[in-house]
Parts: structure tokens; sequence; C-alpha cells
């Protein structure tokens, strides 16, 4: 990045014949600065907008002050006819059309009126509020940040659109009279939506709890912060949706599904775990919150993979579904040969289906209950399951985030959710 001290910098080697003198520099690879960096008339000068005037030898020298001043965007260089080396040199604050030179530059002999475009415009667009452009304002012949609309503050709030179950939404209806109307796509119950323009947003991301029985569900995880979105970004929302109970007496629950947030090339950008489901007799454990670490718990899922089951008793249960890994069954009493089951919840890269039986795990992974046996949470790594005659208990799933975001030491005891806040007064 060239910055105004380089760009002084080098104009000195210009001064010190180092440099042709010319004042058009090569813009670096990916440098908003300088692509032809002046546009420049001879024997125009402009007449307002100084800042002050200063004697110089030559127009370098005249270019060299013009930088080194923080306000000025433009030159006139008025050679004296007596001696071309020496001058006055004025430093204006305010720029010109390109294409309207007449009528504000004053045709005057000896006089060179240059500007210096890309550099103004960088220097603004450093000085922009989250969101804002920099841009020639032609009317008031100066680079400015304008607003991208909107100026002010604005919430995306992504949810079930009331869905329940293991499926997710099929319709935006719900939108309707949100931020979001118009915005949302659904492709197999996943949300999908366009970043409408670039900024620093701050980014929630819950997951859902497991289903209640006389015990309490797990609660979802939450993990937030701010993240630079670019406009035009396609990002694809899971939202995850809460455990059911299945019917009948003494029975289990379900366990939540995870919420994802994911590039539209399956990259994740996070993802936070659902509540683990509780079991269903009278000595059974509420279900484990989702997880702020990227593992299950309760015999979970690890790196992404999905949650087993470990039983002191044949058992259907369903472990919780993870980004990448399907959740699993027991085959026998022992853990250590887990089997694909309906009751496992599916992977957000399998389509996020949460297990089906009774007590259905919810949408974004969640795993389904079998009798007394509840269902591990969905998540980056699903929650697993312990399925025991006495102590049953459904784990929660992991949690994802990079870089400014954390978990939250909130937890979430309904539907997922995902807030995107932007607000257009941050610098
Ligand atoms: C949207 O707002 C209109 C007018 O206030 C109201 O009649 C309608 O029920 C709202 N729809 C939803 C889905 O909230
Ligand atoms: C996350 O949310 C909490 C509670 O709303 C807030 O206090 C915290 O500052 C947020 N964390 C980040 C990293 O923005
Ligand atoms: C996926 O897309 C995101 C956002 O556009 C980008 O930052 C990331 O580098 C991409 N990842 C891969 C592996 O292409
Ligand atoms: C997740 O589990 C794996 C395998 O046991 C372990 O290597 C890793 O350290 C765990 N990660 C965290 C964050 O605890």
């Amino acid at each position: 990045m060239v910055n105004k001290a380089t760009v002084v910098f080098l104009l000195s080697l210009a001064v010190l014949g180092h440099l042709p003198q010319s004042l058009c520099w090569k813009r670096e690879e990916n440098s908003i600065f300088f692509d032809g960096a002046v546009f420049l008339h001879r024997n125009f000068a402009l007449e307002t907008d100084i800042l002050r005037k200063v004697k110089t030898s030559g127009e370098v020298h005249c270019g060299l002050a013009c930088l080194s001043e923080k306000d000025c965007i433009a030159q006139t260089y008025c050679a004296e006819s007596w001696a071309k080396t020496k001058g006055t040199c004025y430093l204006h604050k305010n720029g010109i059309k390109d294409e309207q030179t007449t009528g504000v530059l004053v045709r005057r002999e000896e006089c060179t009126y240059q500007q210096y475009i890309n550099f103004y415009e960088a220097s603004c667009s450093r000085q922009c509020h989250n969101g804002n452009r920099c841009s020639y304002d032609y009317d008031n012949r100066r680079y400015a940040c304008r607003c991208e609309p909107p100026c002010t503050a604005i919430q995306f709030r992504f949810t079930t659109l009331g869905m329940q179950g293991n499926s997710g939404p099929t319709s935006t209806a719900g939108y309707v009279n949100t931020t979001l109307k118009g915005a949302v796509t659904l492709h197999n119950g996943i949300q999908i939506w366009t970043v409408p323009f670039t900024a620093l947003y701050e980014l929630t991301v819950a997951g859902a709890s497991g289903g209640d029985t006389s015990f309490s569900g797990g609660k979802g995880a939450i993990v937030n912060g701010s993240v630079h979105l670019t406009k035009g970004t396609e990002l694809h929302l899971l939202i995850g949706q809460k455990g059911l109970k299945g019917t009948g007496q003494n029975v289990g629950a379900g366990g939540g599904g995870g919420t994802f947030v994911v590039f539209s090339n399956n990259t994740l950008l996070a993802a936070a775990g659902g509540g683990g489901g509780p079991g269903g007799q009278i000595t059974a454990k509420n279900g484990d919150n989702g997880q702020t670490s990227r593992n299950g718990s309760v015999y979970g899922g690890v790196n992404g993979l999905g949650g087993s089951v470990c039983a002191d008793e044949v058992s259907n249960a369903g472990g919780g579904g993870g980004f990448k890994g399907d959740g699993k069954c027991s085959t026998s009493i022992m853990c250590t040969f887990p089997r694909k089951c309906n009751q496992g919840g599916l992977s957000y890269l399998n389509g996020g289906l949460g297990g089906s039986g009774n007590g259905i795990g919810g949408f974004g992974g969640g795993g389904a209950a079998d009798k007394k046996f509840p269902g591990g949470g969905g998540g980056y790594s699903g929650g697993g399951v312990y399925a025991s005659s006495y102590t049953p208990k459904g784990g929660g799933g992991g949690s994802y985030y990079t870089g400014e975001m954390k978990p939250s030491n909130e937890v979430n005891a309904a539907d997922g959710y995902v807030l995107i806040d932007f607000d257009g007064s941050l610098l």
C-alpha cells in the first residue's frame, strides 16, 4: 500500500532527478492508490478553494507541498515569468469535475492546474464509516463518504420460520414484515441470503435446545462476534429446530438442531451446537447444553463428525449430526461399533435432517429418542448419548467460530436463530 509518506519520498527522489518529473505513479498490486494519480491542465488555474499559498521552486515542489498537506486535493502552480524555476503554489481543498474544465478553471498563461485524484479518494475511504463508500461528489467538487443505504443500524434475523420437527422450512412467508422480506430463498430448508453491502457485521449464531420431558432439554450454545462480509457473498443458513418429546409414558426427547452459517462453497463460517435431549424415566438426566468448543459431549463426535451412543442396554437412540459426519446408533450395548440408523441426525453436508423416531430430533442434525433414551444435539460435531438404564442423557453438539467470534456466556432455550447486525455508525 502506498501511503502519503511514500509519495512524498518518491516526489523527493523526483526532485533530486532520480525519477522522471512526471506525477503519474503506477499503482502497486492490491493498492487502491495511484493509478495515474493526477489530471493536469496546462495554462489554467483554479482561483477558489485555496487552503494556502506558498513559494516553491517548480511544480514538483508544489506537489510535495500539496501531498504533505492533509486536506490538499489539487494545486495550481504559476511560474513567475522572468524565471521559470520559481513560482507561486496554491493548495486547494476541492477539485474540479474532470470534463468540466471551463467555467471553473480560469485561463492563465504560466499556470498549471493538477488534481490528485485517487490519492484523495483513498484518504477519504480510510475515514468512511462502516459500509459507507468514498466517491467523488461532483456538485461539491470533492471526495466524500456516502452511505450505501441504510446509513443507520439494521438487523437481519433468521429464524426457523415457524417450522418444527426434523426438516426445515418450506416457505419464507414469515419474513414478510421483516428486513429479510424477499431476500431469502430456500433449498431443502436451508436459507440462502446474499450479503447486501460490504461492511463489518456482528454475527450471533444460536443452536436449538433439546426437547423437554419431565427433565429439561440441554440449551443451545451461542457464539457471536464481528465478521467482515463482502457484498454479493451468498450465505447458506441452517437454523436449528428444537427436539421433540416422544409420545407415551417415560419417553425421552430428541436433541436440538445445530445452527450453521456456511459460504456457498461449503466453507463453514460459524456453527452453534444444539442441546442434547433428556431421558424419559424418573432417574433420567437433563440433556447437556450445546458445547462452545468444537467437540460434542457425552460420547459426542469430534472434528465435525457425528455423535455416538454408548449403552448398558440395547437402544436405538441416535447421536447428533455434525458438520460433515452423521449421528450414529449403537450396535449392541457397546459403543465401539457404531451403526447407521434413522434416529441419527444427518450432517450439514448431508442436508441436516434431524433423526426420526419416538421423540424427533430437530432440523440441524438433532438425534431422535428411542423409548426412555434421548437423542444427541446437532452441531459442528454431534452430541452423543449415554443410553443407560438408570441415568440416560443426551449430549450437546459442538460449536465452531474463528477470528473475532467468541462463545457467549448466554444459552438459548428455544429454536435456533442467527442475527446479522449492521451498524452504520461504526468506523
Ligand atoms: C405483516 O403486517 C401486516 C400489517 O401490519 C399484518 O396484517 C400481517 O399479519 C403481518 N404478517 C406477518 C406474517 O407478521
Ligand atoms: C456477544 O454477545 C454478548 C451478549 O449480547 C456481548 O456482551 C458481547 O460483547 C458479544 N461478543 C462479541 C465478541 O461481540
Ligand atoms: C469459500 O468462500 C469464502 C467466501 O467467499 C472464501 O473466503 C473462502 O476462501 C472460500 N474457500 C475455499 C476453500 O474456496
Ligand atoms: C476434540 O477431541 C479430539 C479427539 O479426542 C481431541 O484431539 C481434541 O483436542 C478435542 N478438541 C477440543 C477442543 O477439546
